[in-house]
């Protein structure tokens, strides 16, 4: 009996990668990739930069043409949702009724955005930014809307507000913590954000909640604040965080906590069926505490793990992390996890908005946060896979040549091979 091939539950980044290495691998039994949304796999961070500002068109946003899955005879549905798994019969049922029979099956079935528990969350003008129809719909806004309020200082929130502000809105940024990105970058970074963002003539309130948005006729006209302040608001645009789309793994008795829980192969409980990108909790590399990453390249390097597995490649998942935002000029990059880091180190010049702050575990490189600074980047991602560390005198002292660090780190075979 031929192989039922690998059926693929998420059109996004994850499962795109999924199947796209199989095929580049060499795999040649059945692909099919399962997508809720009607339209070929995307990229999502423009949706929140260059889309949203208008600089970057709907087609460049696919991360291939229509012509590329049928020239790898990669079927793929979209518009309809995968509904249950019988891991019994290994069959999943679709929606529209549809079953497709699996001998693998990958579940990158990403998140959804947190909703905001206020009263009034449901008024006409109050919008989420996850999906191209969220981004579009946010981007007709635009036309109108004057007096935009954005909750949350996450990611998100902070590339609406650059976008938004560039277009020449008043805007202002409610957030309920002291920081703004405090998730994901140092104290340090967020602090020099905040004070871009109100160069950027961005109002920033920290400390702050949203208690009420209040409508009139069923659209959004302000917003009540947690010390009695009201703003007006024409648009209120919620960036408070994502969580993992888990409910379908979670109805087929397969394991959650903060995420679809999987080994370091990525392999659930069922070893036909595997999770990756955003929905998937995983061991840390080298680590071992479990963590789930919202990363385009977490999701493409754990769909190109997955896919060597299925060939019977199997090994540990063990990328390095890095992220990045774009806000106006400055271009954020990140490498490794810094969240709780005790020692920081900053190389180049803030005020010149070019600069890293190396962050530090005791003595051990955690991850370097770079502003305008691609090469300390790029040095961070090399330094970082080799298993490699600095030490912060090293980090902070300009002489220091991390270029000169690195060529000592290649094999003399990779040198001489350009
Ligand atoms: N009201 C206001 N703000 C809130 C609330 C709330 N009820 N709950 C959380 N927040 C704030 C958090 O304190 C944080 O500053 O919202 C922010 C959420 O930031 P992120 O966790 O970075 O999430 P978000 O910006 O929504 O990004 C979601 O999309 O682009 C990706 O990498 C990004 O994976 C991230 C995802």
């Amino acid at each position: 009996m031929p192989s039922a091939g690998t059926v693929i539950i998420g059109a996004g980044q994850g499962g795109y990668q999924v199947a796209a290495s199989l095929r580049e691998f060499g795999y040649s039994e059945r692909i099919v990739i399962v997508g809720d949304e009607p339209v070929l796999p995307y990229q999502r961070p423009p949706l929140s930069k260059a889309y949203l500002l208008g600089e970057m068109t709907a087609e460049r946003l696919l991360l291939r043409p229509q012509s590329y899955y049928e020239k790898h005879q990669i079927e793929l549905i979209t518009g309809d949702r995968a509904v249950a798994i019988d891991r019994a019969a290994a069959r999943v049922t679709l929606v529209s009724g549809a079953a497709l029979d699996y001998d693998r099956l990958v579940l990158a079935t990403g998140a959804r955005n947190r909703k905001l528990p206020v009263e009034g969350a449901g008024l006409t003008g109050v919008l989420y930014l996850r999906t191209l129809a969220e981004s579009d719909a946010i981007k007709e806004r635009f036309a109108e809307a004057q007096e935009i309020v954005v909750v949350g200082a996450g990611f998100i929130g902070l590339e609406i507000a650059a976008v938004a502000s560039k277009l020449g809105k008043r805007v202002t940024v409610v957030e309920p913590l002291a920081r703004v990105m405090s998730r994901a970058v140092s104290p340090i970074v967020s602090d020099f954000y905040a004070q871009a963002h109100a160069q950027w003539g961005v109002q920033l309130l920290l400390n702050t909640r949203i208690e009420r948005i209040r409508g009139e006729g069923g659209r959004v006209v302000g917003v009540s604040l947690s010390e009695g302040r009201e703003l007006p608001a024409d648009l209120v645009l919620v960036g408070i965080g994502i969580e993992p789309e888990t409910t379908f793994a979670q109805n087929a008795g397969l394991a959650i906590a903060n995420g679809i829980v999987v080994d370091a192969q990525l392999k659930t409980a069922d070893a036909k069926i595997s999770a990756i990108g955003d929905c998937a909790a995983f061991p840390e590399p080298g680590g071992g505490r479990m963590i789930r990453l919202e990363s385009v390249q977490n999701a493409a390097d754990q769909g190109r793990c997955v896919a060597k597995r299925i060939l019977g490649e199997a090994a540990d998942y063990g990328a390095v992390p890095w992220f990045w935002s774009d806000q106006r000029d400055l271009k954020l990059q990140m490498v490794g996890l810094t969240a709780g880091c005790d020692r920081m180190v900053v190389r180049g010049n803030p005020d010149a908005r070019a600069f890293s702050v190396f962050c530090f575990r005791g003595d051990r490189l955690a991850g370097i946060e770079s502003i305008n600074h691609a090469g300390d980047h790029m040095f961070g991602r090399r330094l970082l896979a080799a298993g490699e560390t600095l030490t912060p005198d090293e980090a902070g002292d300009p002489g220091f040549d991390l270029k000169a660090r690195l060529t000592r780190l290649m094999p003399a075979r990779a040198r001489t091979a350009g």
